[in-house]
């Protein structure tokens, strides 16, 4: 029997969801829904789903901090999925993810709520796919949104220290139906492992401010070690391998594209000789 088998399997008090209408969110609110979760859901586009039985929906700006905190308050946790979740320029970045991640730990830490950090392989993108980092290892951001991300990893780190506010931060690789090239033979997490972490991120019994590297049970993915996976309880059922003979030889041909961790965000905007 696992450490964590006598666990509650729901929060005793609402889960908060920003990002609620992306492709992510949709996918966290029916699930968590169906499990009988109490759940918050937010996002600045309406939700285009039919609202589970306890969940509620409200449009609201991550740049608007009295939302937030109005949103997050009695919550159990933040689910943060909210933002700019693509490279953009600075200008469109820097107000859901800069701004909103202050204001979502603002929210947090008024409310007592723990985050769940929806963080990115962007943040380490151009460490080489040749090496195997850990948590501690130093990011290496590939663009304006892997920067950002870092940025929110930093607000975690700070409001563990000062606050107590616990976060685990969840370095998503490529959650996506199913792996659409070679390079996500390595990074992909499947819909049911995503699932699953967030579950195990929300009720783990004490957290602190960890990472966890979000791949699924893939062969090919040699580069990530080293994370809090077996403090939260959470092993990745699924695998990218048998997708192995329909997207194997699928690369970009770009080869410092092919060389770096972060794929084809490191060359957007290159201008390095
Ligand atoms: N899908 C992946 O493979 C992947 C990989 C790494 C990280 N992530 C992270 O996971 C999260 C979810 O990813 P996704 O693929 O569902 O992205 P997505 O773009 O489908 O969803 C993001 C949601 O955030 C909302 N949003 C944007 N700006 C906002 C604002 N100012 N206020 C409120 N809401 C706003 C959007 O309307 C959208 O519904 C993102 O934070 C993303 O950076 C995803």
């Amino acid at each position: 029997m696992s450490d964590h088998a006598s666990e509650a399997t729901v929060p005793d008090r609402p889960v908060l969801l920003t990002g609620a209408s992306g492709a992510l969110g949709r996918v966290l609110a029916r699930e968590l829904g169906a499990a009988g979760w109490a759940l918050r859901l937010t996002d600045i586009a309406p939700f285009p789903d039919a609202l589970p039985a306890k969940a509620s929906f409200e449009v609201a700006d991550l740049v608007d901090r009295a939302a937030i905190e109005r949103l997050a308050d009695g919550c159990r946790a933040i689910l943060h999925l909210g933002g700019v979740s693509v490279e953009k320029p600075f200008e469109e970045i820097i107000g859901p993810n800069i701004q909103g991640l202050y204001n979502v730990y603002e929210a947090a830490r008024l409310a007592g709520a723990r985050v769940v950090f929806a963080s990115s392989n962007h943040t380490i993108g151009f460490h080489a796919r040749s090496t195997t980092i850990d948590p501690d290892s130093p990011f290496r951001p590939d663009g304006y949104y892997g920067a950002s991300k870092v940025w929110g990893e930093m607000m975690a780190r700070l409001y563990w220290h000062k606050h107590g506010v616990e976060s685990v931060i969840v370095r998503i690789g490529s959650s996506f139906p199913e792996p659409v090239d070679a390079r996500m033979l390595a990074t992909w997490l499947s819909y049911a492992d995503l699932v699953r972490l967030c579950e195990r991120a929300v009720l783990a019994p004490q957290v602190g401010c960890c990472v966890v590297w979000g791949a699924s049970n893939n062969s090919r993915m040699t580069w990530w070690e080293g994370d809090a996976r077996d403090l939260i309880g959470w092993t990745p059922l699924d695998s990218s391998d048998s997708f192995e003979a329909k997207v194997g030889d699928k690369t970009s041909g770009d080869p410092v594209v092919e060389a770096h961790q972060g794929g084809a965000y490191v060359k957007i905007g290159w201008t390095r000789a």
